[in-house]
């Protein structure tokens, strides 16, 4: 143990440089055991050619990313980047953070046991005090949790069980542009439809209510004007005895929509649906597996809105890196049997050693203050951008979560002012961004989202680079300028 120890230790204290040619090359060795290095290329088509046509990222990022340390990562030709996607939102410290890494060492190295289902272990213990300990007040009070298996689709599925059957109703509310997984469950639950148009009956009694989105309102109205007229509509849904939705087990919604194409909700509207849900006795589920644990600039993104809600998803973050999952809420709603949620990888004592330790270095390096001051510095940087580029559209986010929406420019405007998203051209952007070793990723609708996810331990300095970076992406030339039939 002490010899693999002190080799990952060696290899820590060279992440910050590039990588040797000859570090890379022994990393490539076939099945670690053949003499012979291959290409980069050659590993990348040979993954690429055994993987699903369901790849996403890796045909976007098509690199061979080998190490990482905090907010960089290098690729196996030891090209440097700056990773603004953090494993889409999830590396709160970033990669390899060396406090985390330690307390994994020292854990691995302890005999502890490393699965445990949903057994009692020191290390469960150790993470539900840190976990309890950044729950608002009022929510912890009450709270009890329910590990899942290790991924947020499994936290939706148990929060739309567990309110099924607290509440003996079966209609389920989502947003549009919702994202709340990939499992059939949770697929419903998701707005996006290219992956829902292939697969037949996904669970059914599931029923989709307009999100806030000022740049793109669903009542042409925007701002507060929008907010109100959107409550309005939610109310008269949901208390109409001919709206076709019959009283729902729960509503489930991101303070921030990610995947949708970073869409903060007004904190007025997230309070006006918690007292109509709560004067309905209607469940509120917060999703909050991408915007927990400090990303926006609260420790969970609905504290903004001084909301208490009844469950909370969380996945991502709380994990340090390895795979966690659970969902949090009021324990009157505890209705379930034993077994109810059952599942073998519930118990990754890893996961919940890096999320402990991940938790409290957030709380001692006062990481969550230092979103806000950060995103402050995104946002101006951002709105230079816009001010200085047409096809940037909206410029929207909070902490360390933001949004650049790329429209053309060139097309007429909605009454609101928004012109076309323009998906196309994002994609070349982000082409560029990686180009100049900057990695962000895409979402929202048509993919013409660019979405910025730095790890919440990014310096000011690579704040600064980042923007600069994805401005020089701008100025780039358009590949199909004269793009035809637009
Ligand atoms: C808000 C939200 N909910 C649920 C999920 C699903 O999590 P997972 O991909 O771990 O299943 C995601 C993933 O991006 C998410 O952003």
């Amino acid at each position: 143990m002490c010899m693999i120890r002190g080799e990952i230790y060696d290899a820590c204290s060279t992440f910050t440089q590039p990588l040797s040619t000859e570090c890379i090359d022994r990393s490539l060795i076939a099945g670690g055991s053949a003499e012979r290095a291959v290409s980069t290329e050659a590993v990348y088509n040979y993954v690429r050619e055994r993987e699903s046509n369901a790849r996403t990222y890796a045909d976007k990022l098509d690199r061979v990313i080998e190490r990482g340390s905090l907010a960089r990562v290098w690729d196996s030709e030891g090209r440097e980047y700056l990773d603004c996607l953090s494993v889409a939102g999830t590396l709160a410290l970033g990669h390899n953070h060396p406090i985390v890494i330690e307390a994994v060492l020292d854990f691995i190295a302890s005999g502890q046991v490393q699965q445990a289902l949903d057994l009692t272990t020191p290390a469960k213990y150790r993470f539900l005090r840190q976990l309890f300990d950044v729950f608002p007040a009022d929510f912890g009070a009450t709270a009890k949790v329910q590990f899942c298996g290790p991924s947020g689709a499994d936290a939706t599925e148990a929060a739309v069980k567990l309110f099924k059957t607290a509440t003996g109703r079966r209609t389920v509310i989502a947003f549009h542009g919702a994202y709340h997984g990939m499992t059939a469950g949770s697929l419903s639950l998701t707005g996006n439809l290219v992956a829902k148009r292939s697969v037949a009956s996904l669970m059914p009694d599931t029923h989709f209510l307009p999100y806030p989105d000022s740049y793109r309102c669903p009542f042409g109205l925007g701002g507060e004007a929008g907010v109100r007229a959107n409550l309005h509509y939610l109310e008269r849904v949901l208390t109409d005895p001919d709206s076709g939705i019959t009283k729902p087990a729960a509503v489930f919604v991101e303070a921030v929509q990610g995947e949708g194409g970073v869409i903060p909700a007004p904190p007025s509207w997230l309070r006006g649906l918690r007292e109509l849900t709560a004067r309905l006795d209607i469940p509120l589920v917060l999703d909050e597996i991408q915007t927990g644990f400090g990303r926006t600039g609260t420790m969970f993104a609905f504290e903004e809105a001084g909301i208490r809600p009844d469950a909370v998803l969380i996945s991502k973050a709380v994990g340090g890196g390895f795979p966690l999952a659970l969902v949090a809420y009021d324990a009157r709603y505890d209705a379930w049997s034993p077994g109810a949620h059952a599942g073998t990888f519930r118990g990754n004592q890893i996961a919940m050693v890096a999320g402990a330790t991940t938790i409290s270095v957030i709380r001692d390096e006062n990481l969550v203050h230092a979103a806000v001051a950060k995103g402050k510095l995104i946002g101006a940087g951002l709105g230079e951008l816009a001010d200085r580029h047409p096809e940037i559209g909206d410029v929207r986010g909070r902490g360390l979560m933001w949004g650049v929406e790329i429209v053309d420019p060139r097309l007429p405007a909605d009454a609101l002012g928004a012109h076309p998203a323009d998906g196309e051209r994002a994609a070349e952007i982000g082409r560029r961004c990686l180009e100049l070793g900057l990695i962000v990723e895409r979402g929202g609708r048509h993919g013409a989202v660019l979405r910025l996810l730095p790890p919440l331990v990014i310096t000011e300095g690579e704040v600064e680079e980042m923007i600069s970076k994805l401005g020089m992406a701008l100025v780039a030339k358009p590949q199909g300028s004269g793009r035809s039939g637009r």
